[in-house]
C-alpha cells in the first residue's frame, strides 16, 4: 500500500471507530472542517492534558489563562494580521478552482526533488556498495539538468516571495508549464493577495466599522493579558503565559484532513523575558519542546527541526518540529522568538504602557517573547497516522490496531465477561466500580471474546479484563496488553495498580 492509500485507509478508519466525522456530513459536510466523536474527543483531551500539566504545572513560572476568540478590532492591526496574514491565490479559469501560488510552485519543485531521489536510488541499485552519492550527485548528467532547473526556479521563488511580487510568481507557474491539475490547463489569472482571516460583525447594522474578526491565533489574547496577569500574578521576568483555544483561518488549500482546517484549535506559550536573553530561552525552549513529543515515545527519527532561513519581520529566530506525517516530514510545531514586536505594538496602538519594572536593576522595558505553538489537531493527527497499525497474526488473519501511547488512549481498559452468563456480568460490573474512577473504560458483552479484542485494538484500548469461570472460584482475571497481546492471570485487587503503571499521565510526566 502506498502511503497515501494508506492515508485514505486511516481516514475512513478515524469515522469507522468515531474518532473523526467530517462536519455537517448530512449536508455533504463543508471543507476542512471536523467533528470530533466519542474516541476523537478524549483522545484530544488527553493531549491537551499533557500539554497543559507540562506547561503549567512542570513550571513554576507559568500560569494559563483562556481569552475570547472576539477580540478588539485594533488587536489585528497591532500584530500585523490585518496588513500581512495573506496568502498568494490564484484562479484557473477552466476549472474555476482556487489554488495558492507559492503551494503551486513548491509542488512543482518538490517534484523536482523526487526526480533527483529516482536518480540518485537507480544508482545505488547500479553500484551496489561501490556507490558513493556524493559523486553521483556531483556527475551525473540527469542530477545536474534536474538540479540546475531547481536552483533556477527556487531562486526566482525566492526573490518573489521577499519582494511579494505576485506578479512573478503568475511568470514562475506560466513559465514552468505548472497547469490545473482539473482542467489540466494554464489558463490562470492574475495571482492576488487573500486575507485568511474570517469576520463578522458585532452588530446588526451592517456598517464597516462594527466589522470584528475571528481570531487566527490564540497567541494575542496572551498579549492583550499580559498586563493583567503580570499585575494580578505577581509575575517575576522571566515567566510564561499558556492558553489553549480555537483559531479560525479560511485557507485557501484545505487539504490532508485535519492537517489543514478552518477551524482548529492551538496550544500556545508566550515566555516573557529580558531582551538580550531571548536566544538563550529560544534553545531551551526548542529542547524542552522537543522532549515533550519525544517522552511519547513515537520514535526519536520521526521528528526534526526545521530552522528558519528566512524570517518573519517580527521574529529573530524561528524554527519548526516536523514530524514524519503519512505524506511526509511536516510542520507540528511552531518555536519562535518574537522579539518585543507583539507587545510593543500594542503599547503604541493602545497607548497603555505596556512594560515591565524590574525591582533588582530599577530598569523598565518592554519583555521580549519566546513562543511555542502547536495545533492540536495536527497532533492529533501525528499520534494517529503513527498509531495505525496492521498486524499478520499467526492463524493468518490480520488485526487493525491503534498503537496510541497508552497514557493518550481515549479508553484505558475494557472489562469484558467471558460470558453472559454464570454470575460473570456481575463480577464485570464490580470490576467496572473499581475502576471507574480512574480510568475511562469500555464494558462489552457482546460477540466472542475474539471480537472483542479486536474493536478494543481498533480504538487502541492498553488493556483488556476478561472474567471468567475461574474469576467466581478465585478473584483473578486475564489482563491482555494491546501490543504484545500476551495474557495475565491478575487479582481483581491488583488491577488499578498493573493498568495504572502504563496509561498514567502521572508517569508521562515525571519521565520529562
Ligand atoms: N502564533 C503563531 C502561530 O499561529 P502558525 O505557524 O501559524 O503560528 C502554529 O501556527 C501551529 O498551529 C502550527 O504549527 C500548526 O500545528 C497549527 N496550525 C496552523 N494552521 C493550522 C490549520 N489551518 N489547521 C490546523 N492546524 C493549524
Amino acid at each position: 500500500m502506498t502511503q497515501e492509500e494508506l492515508f485514505k485507509v486511516l481516514v475512513a478508519h478515524c469515522k469507522e471507530y468515531g474518532f473523526i466525522f467530517p462536519s455537517s456530513e448530512i449536508y455533504d459536510g463543508l471543507a476542512a472542517v471536523y467533528d470530533y466523536g466519542q474516541m476523537g474527543v478524549q483522545l484530544k483531551n488527553n493531549i491537551k492534558d499533557y500539554w497543559w500539566e507540562a506547561m503549567t504545572r512542570l513550571n513554576e513560572n507559568i500560569v494559563g489563562i483562556d481569552s475570547c476568540v472576539f477580540m478588539h478590532p485594533k488587536t489585528w492591526v497591532a500584530s500585523g494580521h490585518v496588513a500581512a496574514f495573506n496568502d498568494p491565490l490564484i484562479d484557473n479559469k477552466d476549472s474555476k478552482k482556487r489554488y495558492r501560488a507559492d503551494v503551486l510552485i513548491e509542488d512543482y519543485l518538490a517534484k523536482i526533488e523526487e526526480k533527483i531521489d529516482k536518480e540518485v536510488a537507480k544508482g545505488r541499485k547500479r553500484f551496489g556498495d561501490a556507490f558513493d552519492e556524493a559523486q553521483f550527485r556531483a556527475t551525473n548528467p540527469n542530477v545536474l539538468r534536474e538540479k540546475a532547473k531547481y536552483d533556477e526556479v527556487h531562486g526566482r521563488y525566492l526573490k518573489a516571495e521577499e519582494a511579494n511580487d505576485l506578479g512573478e510568481y503568475k511568470q514562475i507557474i506560466l513559465d514552468c508549464g505548472i497547469v490545473c491539475p482539473i482542467s489540466g490547463t494554464a489558463n490562470w489569472t492574475d495571482v492576488r493577495q487573500f486575507n485568511l482571516m474570517f469576520s463578522t460583525s458585532l452588530s446588526n447594522t451592517g456598517a464597516t466599522d462594527d466589522k470584528i474578526y475571528l481570531r487566527p491565533e490564540t497567541a494575542q489574547g496572551i498579549f492583550v493579558e499580559y498586563l493583567n496577569v503580570q499585575k494580578t500574578g505577581r509575575m517575576k521576568i522571566p515567566f510564561g503565559i499558556a492558553q489553549i483555544g480555537k483559531a479560525f483561518r479560511n485557507e485557501i488549500v484545505a487539504r490532508q484532513f485535519i492537517f489543514r482546517m478552518r477551524e482548529f484549535e492551538q496550544m500556545e506559550m508566550e515566555f516573557f523575558c529580558k531582551p538580550g536573553t531571548e536566544m538563550e530561552w529560544f534553545a531551551k525552549w526548542k529542547e524542552n519542546r522537543m522532549k515533550w513529543h519525544v517522552n511519547l515515545g513515537m520514535g526519536e527519527e520521526n521528528y526534526r527541526f526545521h530552522d528558519h532561513e528566512k524570517l518573519a519581520h517580527y521574529a529573530n529566530a524561528a524554527t519548526d518540529i516536523e514530524f514524519n506525517f503519512p505524506f511526509g516530514f511536516k510542520e507540528l510545531e511552531g518555536i519562535h522568538s518574537r522579539t518585543d514586536f507583539d507587545l510593543g505594538n500594542h503599547q503604541k496602538l493602545s497607548g497603555k504602557k505596556i512594560q515591565y519594572f524590574d525591582p533588582e536593576t530599577g530598569e523598565s522595558y518592554v519583555p521580549y517573547c519566546v513562543e511555542t505553538s502547536i495545533g492540536v489537531d495536527r497532533m492529533t493527527l501525528a499520534v494517529l497516522s503513527h498509531a495505525y497499525t496492521v498486524e499478520k497474526l499467526e492463524n493468518g488473519e490480520e488485526r487493525v490496531v491503534m498503537k496510541i501511547p497508552a497514557p493518550l488512549a481515549p479508553v484505558k481498559v475494557a472489562v469484558l465477561p467471558l460470558v453472559k452468563k454464570d454470575g460473570l456480568p456481575e463480577i464485570a460490573q464490580k470490576v467496572v466500580d473499581e475502576l471507574k474512577y480512574d480510568f475511562s473504560y469500555q464494558y462489552d458483552e457482546k460477540d466472542s471474546i475474539g471480537k472483542r479484542y479486536r474493536r478494543q485494538d481498533a480504538i487502541g484500548t492498553p488493556f483488556c479484563v476478561t472474567i471468567d469461570h475461574d474469576t467466581v472460584s478465585d478473584g483473578t482475571v486475564t489482563v491482555r496488553d494491546r501490543d504484545t497481546m500476551a495474557q495475565e492471570r491478575v487479582k481483581i485487587e491488583d488491577l488499578r495498580a498493573l493498568i495504572d503503571k502504563k496509561v498514567s499521565l502521572t508517569n508521562l510526566l515525571r519521565n520529562l
